[in-house]
C-alpha cells in the first residue's frame, strides 16, 4: 500500500497523466518537506496545547501527514469555506459552510491551508477566529504562490514556494477531481481555458 502512495503518475493514477502537465512535487518529496515543518511546529510550539484549525477540503491530506508527524498534545477542528464556485477565479466572497465559528478562546490556534493564492480564505478565516478571541494565532500552509496577493496575509509556515500556476493533487482539486492524486502537479492550461470560457 505504502508504494503506491510513492508512485508518480503512474498505476492507478495513470488515468490523469494526459492532463498533467508536470509533476511539482512528488511524495517523497512532500513528505521529507513535511518532516521539516514538522519539526519546526513542534519546537516552536513545545509545552503548549495546540489548536489546529483545518480549512477543508484542500489541506485534509495535508493535515493528515503534517498532524501525525507533531507529538504535541493537540486539538483539531476544521472549517469548510469556498471561494471558487468550481472554477479557478477566486470571487473574493468567502462562504463559510458552517455557523458556529470554533471556541478557541484562550488556545494556541495554528490554522492549516493547502495553499495561499489571492489571500481572501484565510483573511477571512483569521478575520473570524480574531472574534472568539485565541490566545495566539499562527497560519501554516503547503504551498504559497509567489504573486502580488488581493489581501495581505502573514504566513507563519510554508511548505513550498511556487511559481503563479494552477496546481493539483494532494487534496488540491480542480472542479472536484484530482485530489486523491499521491504528488503535487501543474495541470494543463488548455484544462483550465475550456473551463474558464
Ligand atoms: P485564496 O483565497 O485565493 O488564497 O485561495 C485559497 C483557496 O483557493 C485554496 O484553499 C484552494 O482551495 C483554492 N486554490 C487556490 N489556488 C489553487 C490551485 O492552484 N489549485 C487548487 N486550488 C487552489
Ligand atoms: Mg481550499
Amino acid at each position: 500500500m505504502s508504494a503506491l502512495i510513492c508512485v508518480p503518475a503512474d498505476g492507478l493514477f495513470r488515468f490523469v497523466q494526459s492532463d498533467i502537465e508536470r509533476v511539482l512535487f512528488d511524495g517523497p518529496a512532500i513528505h521529507k518537506r513535511l518532516d521539516e515543518l514538522a519539526a519546526q511546529i513542534t519546537a516552536d510550539y513545545h509545552n503548549r496545547e495546540l489548536t489546529v484549525i483545518a480549512i477543508l477540503t484542500g489541506s485534509l491530506m495535508f493535515m493528515s501527514d503534517l498532524l501525525r508527524r507533531i507529538p504535541l498534545p493537540l486539538r483539531l477542528d476544521c472549517l469548510s469555506v469556498a471561494s471558487y464556485h468550481g472554477t479557478t477565479k477566486a470571487s473574493g466572497d468567502m462562504i463559510f459552510k458552517q455557523l458556529a465559528v470554533p471556541d478557541v478562546a484562550d488556545r494556541d490556534v495554528l490554522i492549516l491551508d493547502d495553499i495561499l493564492d489571492t489571500g481572501h480564505t484565510l483573511a477571512a478565516v483569521r478575520k473570524t477566529l480574531e472574534t472568539a478571541k485565541p490566545r495566539s494565532i499562527r497560519i501554516c500552509v503547503l504551498l504559497s504562490k509567489r504573486k502580488q496577493r488581493a489581501r495581505d496575509v502573514d504566513v507563519d509556515y510554508i511548505g513550498f514556494e511556487i511559481e503563479d500556476e494552477f496546481v493539483v493533487g494532494y487534496g488540491l482539486d480542480f472542479m472536484e477531481q484530482y485530489r486523491n492524486l499521491p504528488y503535487l502537479a501543474v495541470l494543463k492550461k488548455e484544462l483550465l481555458e475550456q473551463a474558464n470560457q
